[in-house]
């Protein structure tokens, strides 16, 4: 057995921004473990591709959805779990940022971003939660915060920031709840991850200057972030619920 895919083979796990770069990194990586992946993002040929590459089983399936749609939200993770052998986890890595300063900002493009990165956070966490409990057998659920939840917005971010300040708060409420039921809840706080987010609305230099100041003095990978979120799926983290991991190569320390 691989070390990190321990516990992993035939587990069934939902995997949002499975299009984007963090996403199809952890949803490549739990497949990888012996993970039945339920491949979620918007429409798209990127989806499709996604899921037609992953390895392992056979059984993988994609299920297109915009994350902004609330009232959706239920009946998709509760039609994904009926498709999975063994519901054991959600990884919620979608979200969506526009960089504005404060004046900028519209209700339009608050709703946007609060509606994908927090409320659908909550929907999600809720159903995966109710279901797994069903369920009676344990399970994880990892969210995907942002090292702006600790050193504040940067670079135009105020309203991502804001909402990602929320997934902490709201990841250490669902960790009290489900905890009595075996269900870990942790979030994932990347720092600067090579990934189309990480380029949105930037520029090379800036990017450079954030590397020059992480103790590793690079950018981080994808697939780096995925082998955290594995780890949190797996039995090795089998103690580890409430926690904020941090995954920045040393450019945010707690
Ligand atoms: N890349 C970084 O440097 C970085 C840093 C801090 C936090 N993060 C967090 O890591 C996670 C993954 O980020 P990434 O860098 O892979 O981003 P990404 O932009 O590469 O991928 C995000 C994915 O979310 C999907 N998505 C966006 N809106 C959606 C919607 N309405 N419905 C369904 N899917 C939707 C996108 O289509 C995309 O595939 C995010 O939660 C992000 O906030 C990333």
């Amino acid at each position: 057995m691989a070390l990190l895919g321990a516990g992993l083979e035939g587990a069934g796990v939902i995997v949002t921004g499975a299009a984007g770069g963090i996403g199809e990194a952890t949803a490549r990586a739990l497949a990888e473990a012996g993970a039945q992946v339920c491949a979620l993002d918007l429409p798209g040929p990127a989806l499709d591709d996604l899921v037609a590459a992953l390895p392992g089983r056979q059984d993988h399936f994609a299920l297109p959805l915009d994350l902004g749609d609330t009232s959706a939200l239920d009946p998709a993770v509760h039609d994904a779990v009926e498709h999975l052998d063994r519901f054991w986890g959600l990884v919620h890595a979608a979200a969506f940022l526009q960089r504005q300063s404060p004046e900028e900002v519209t209700e339009e493009t608050w709703d946007a971003q609060l509606d994908v990165n927090l409320k659908a956070t909550f929907w999600l966490n809720r159903a995966a939660g109710e279901l797994l409990v069903a369920r009676g057998q344990g399970g994880r659920i990892i969210n995907f915060t942002s090292a702006a939840w600790m050193t504040g917005p940067m670079l135009d971010s105020d309203v991502y920031s804001a909402s990602k300040g929320g997934v902490v708060t709201m990841t250490k409420g669902f960790a009290r709840r489900l905890g009595a039921a075996g269900i870990t809840v942790n979030a994932i706080s990347p720092g600067q991850i090579e990934t189309a987010m990480q380029r949105k609305q930037n520029t090379p230099e800036a990017m450079a200057a954030v590397a020059a100041n992480c103790p590793l003095g690079r950018t981080g990978t994808a697939a780096e972030v995925a082998a955290v979120a594995v780890f949190l799926a797996s039995s090795h983290a089998s103690f580890v619920s409430g926690a904020t991991i941090n995954v920045s190569g040393g450019l945010l320390m707690y």
